[in-house]
């Protein structure tokens, strides 16, 4: 069973996805905290447990005397079921460690492939018999910022009539860190940004710190899924937990000044 922090014993962690934008702030707030941290990769490195969750290869000694294992993992090609079939498998025999899944604010609501995968591996672990917690959290700053900045570079930007709700890594990390430490809590309460903001304001925010000047025209995307993301189906307004702005985070990045340089 879980070992749960209580200023006593050290908690022995592992991080899949722990080299990730998400997974190293976790492994660095645990530990700070004082935790014994295990990161897995499937690149081989001074400061890693070599591992693949798609072949298995590596997993049981992995997971092994895990308290806690912390899935961060994702490999983007449909497979997060397949990923987590292989750790539940490591963690039932390792003598079943509390496992803490990133999700994502929607799988059940957007009707995409990516969110429906999501859907099912929740499930899966939710059914596996380990004491779990699954967190879903809105979209990352990063994955925003991308998705708007290609059409910055139109003379005209076409801008979708939604609204998100963005999110920083940092912030998410806190919050999987304090349940990695806690009791398994089943599904938490979902975990967003500190704003909601349509596409227009986030793409105006993208502009301003490229110092772009762009006309934006707002536009309606035919189907089903953009009619889903319309609804605010990836949103979590209760939520608004996290405490770093999308401005904020825009402000922080490494190329935000030579962006403004460039165009002046
Ligand atoms: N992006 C968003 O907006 C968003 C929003 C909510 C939730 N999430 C969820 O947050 C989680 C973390 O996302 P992220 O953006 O931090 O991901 P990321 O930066 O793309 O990192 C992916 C991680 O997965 C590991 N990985 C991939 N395939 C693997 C395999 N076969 N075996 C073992 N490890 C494997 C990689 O490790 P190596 O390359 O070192 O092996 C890497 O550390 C994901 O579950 C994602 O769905 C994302």
């Amino acid at each position: 069973m879980a070992v749960i922090a209580d200023g006593g014993g050290l908690v022995r962690i592992l991080v899949t996805g722990g080299t990730g934008q998400l997974g190293r702030p976790v492994v660095e707030r645990l530990r700070a905290a004082g935790e014994e941290v295990r990161v897995l990769s499937r690149t081989a490195g001074p400061d890693v447990v070599p591992g693949d969750l798609r072949t298995g290869r590596g997993i049981d000694s992995a997971v092994a005397g895990a308290d806690v294992v912390v899935h961060c993992a994702t490999d983007f090609f449909g497979r997060e079921e397949l990923l987590a079939r292989t750790l539940v498998e490591a963690a039932r025999w390792s003598g079943g460690p509390h496992l803490v899944y990133v999700s994502i604010v929607g799988v059940d609501r957007v009707p995409l492939g990516y969110y429906r995968a999501r859907h099912e591996t929740e499930q899966v672990i939710a059914s596996s018999g380990l004491p779990y917690t699954i967190q879903r959290a809105t979209q990352f700053h990063a994955l925003v910022r991308t998705l708007l900045a290609g059409a910055t570079r139109l003379p005209v930007v076409p801008v979708p009539r939604v609204s998100f709700q963005p999110v920083d890594v940092r912030d998410v990390a806190r919050r999987l860190a304090d349940l990695a430490l806690a009791e398994p809590a089943g599904r938490a309460d979902d975990f967003g940004g500190p704003e909601i903001l349509t596409a227009a304001e986030l793409t105006q925010a993208v502009l301003e710190v490229s110092g772009r000047r762009r006309k934006l025209v707002p536009v309606t995307v035919p189907g089903e899924t953009f009619r889903a993301y319309a609804g605010g189906g990836h949103l979590a307004p209760d939520h608004l937990d996290g405490e770093i702005t999308f401005a904020r985070y825009l402000a922080g990045q490494p190329d935000a000044g030579v962006l403004r340089y460039r165009e002046r």
